[in-house]
Formats: structure tokens, C-alpha cells, sequence
């Protein structure tokens, strides 16, 4: 397993966004997780990415416990992920946000951050905007950026909050298309979204979260299909038609 949560714990003051949280991920799984708006989602990428402590359990990566490290050693160990709000340097250029998170990697190898930046830049699409500033990107390539930014720490897992929200349905399908390809070169993949159908063509498993709980754990429409999960989501999704 490259990921274990172990009885993970936490809350804000009456607010439990994680409770008694235990699940495991394998060397090679692309995993979705869904659930309702503030269900807690956001809240585990945190608590897994190090941005937040659990207030009781342990969190394993790699083969070692994680749970007092920070974010930042966390990443070096091979941890990334995107912002569900993208959070980019808009005053830097495309190539100077990727090169961040290049300058940053633990596992770039013989690699330099010039160089890992540029394969990171083509493997998502950016090539050709690399000298742009961040902020006057469209939706899509933010979306990218997001991405681009994350893989050049050469994570062995990356997290990805609800990355294809407010695409159209031919950006979500070349969005889809890369992080199949993302997952497909190595890296474990965790996905937060909304966009049920999307997460459907990449993710062979799936994990529901309700007010800090795991709901359900396992086949994709077998989760769907059980009967806590429908009684959560009933009249309540914009993609409920993907529940039928
Ligand atoms: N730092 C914080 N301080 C206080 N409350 C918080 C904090 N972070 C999250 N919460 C609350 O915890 C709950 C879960 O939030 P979280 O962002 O994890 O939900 P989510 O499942 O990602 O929701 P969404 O689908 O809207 O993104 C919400 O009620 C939120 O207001
Ligand atoms: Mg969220």
C-alpha cells in the first residue's frame, strides 16, 4: 500500500470533517471520492497532504508515518495535489509557476528543474503558453497549470480537488484524457469531483464521504448503486442521472 489512514479523526469546534476515517490505496489505483458539499473532502485532501493534523490517528505513506510531518516534507516524499480555488502565482509566467514546484521536487533524478519543467509543460499541453502570466490564463489551462504545477514535485501520489469543475464538456474530456495518461505513467491518483461521469472514466474505485464518515468504499457502481449512497445524493446532485 502507498497509502493507509488509520481511525483518522478531526473537527472544527461542532463540525466533524473527518470521523474515524480508515482506507487504504494501492501502488496503482486511481481512486474517486464523492460526496455532499461539506461532506469533508476538501478536508482529507488536507489531512493527507499535511495542510491540516488529525486530532487523533495516523497517516502512513511509503512505508512510513507521516502523520507529524508538514506539508512541505510530505511533498517531498512524493505527495501532491491541486487546489479546489487554483491558487497560482499570477505574477509569474506559466514556465515560473511549474519551475516552483520543479525547484521543489525530491525526485526530479538526473533531471534539471529547466528540464523537468519542460516535460512537464508538454505532457500538459502548456507548451505553447509557457511564457504567459499565470493570470491571464483561461479556465482550461489554469486547470492545467494546476496540474502541471503538482506534477513537477514528480509526486508518487497526487490529489485532485474537483479539477474539472466549470469546463465545458470538450475541456473536461481533454482534461480526462490527461489524467488518465497521469495515472496510466505511474502515479496513483485520488480524485474529488462533483462530475460524476468524468471521475467514472478514470477511477476504478470509489470512496463516498458524509459529514466526516466513509459511506462507502469499493466498484464504482456498486457504490452508486448502494442504498446509502442513493439516499445521500436523491434529488440532490446536478449529476443525479449518472445514479440511474
Ligand atoms: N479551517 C476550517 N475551519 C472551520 N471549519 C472548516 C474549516 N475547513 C472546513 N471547515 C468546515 O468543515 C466542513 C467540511 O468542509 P470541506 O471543505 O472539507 O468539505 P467538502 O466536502 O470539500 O465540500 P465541497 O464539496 O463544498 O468542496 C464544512 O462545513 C466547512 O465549513
Ligand atoms: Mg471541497
Amino acid at each position: 500500500m502507498i497509502l493507509t489512514l488509520q481511525s483518522v479523526s478531526r473537527s472544527f469546534g461542532a463540525v466533524t470533517v473527518a470521523d474515524d476515517v480508515s482506507f487504504s490505496v494501492g501502488q496503482n489505483e486511481a481512486v474517486g471520492i464523492i460526496g455532499p458539499n461539506g461532506a469533508g473532502k476538501t478536508s482529507l485532501f488536507n489531512l493527507i497532504s499535511g495542510d491540516l493534523a488529525p486530532s487523533s490517528g495516523s497517516i502512513l505513506f511509503a512505508g512510513r508515518d507521516v502523520t507529524g510531518l508538514g506539508a512541505r516534507r510530505r511533498s517531498h516524499l512524493g505527495i501532491a495535489r491541486t487546489y479546489q480555488v487554483p491558487l497560482p502565482f499570477t505574477g509569474l509566467t506559466v514556465l515560473e509557476n511549474v519551475l516552483v514546484g520543479a525547484v521543489f521536487s525530491a525526485g526530479a533524478g538526473d533531471m534539471t528543474p529547466e528540464a523537468l519543467a519542460d516535460d512537464v509543460l508538454r505532457r500538459c499541453g502548456l507548451d505553447h503558453r509557457r511564457d504567459l502570466l499565470a493570470g491571464s490564463l483561461s479556465l482550461l489551462d489554469r486547470k492545467r497549470l494546476e496540474l502541471a504545477r503538482a506534477l513537477a514535485t514528480r509526486p508518487k501520489v497526487i490529489l485532485l480537488d474537483e479539477i474539472a469543475g466549470g469546463l465545458t464538456e470538450a475541456e473536461c474530456h481533454d482534461l480526462v484524457a490527461l489524467i488518465r495518461q497521469i495515472h496510466a505513467t505511474g502515479t496513483v491518483v485520488i480524485w474529488i469531483e462533483h462530475i460524476v461521469h468524468a471521475l467514472l472514466s478514470v477511477v476504478q474505485r470509489l470512496i463516498v464521504l458524509d459529514r466526516g464518515k466513509l459511506v462507502a468504499d469499493g466498484e464504482p457502481h456498486a457504490v452508486m448503486h448502494s442504498p446509502q449512497v442513493r439516499e445521500i445524493y436523491l434529488g440532490m446532485e446536478p449529476d443525479a442521472e449518472d445514479l440511474a
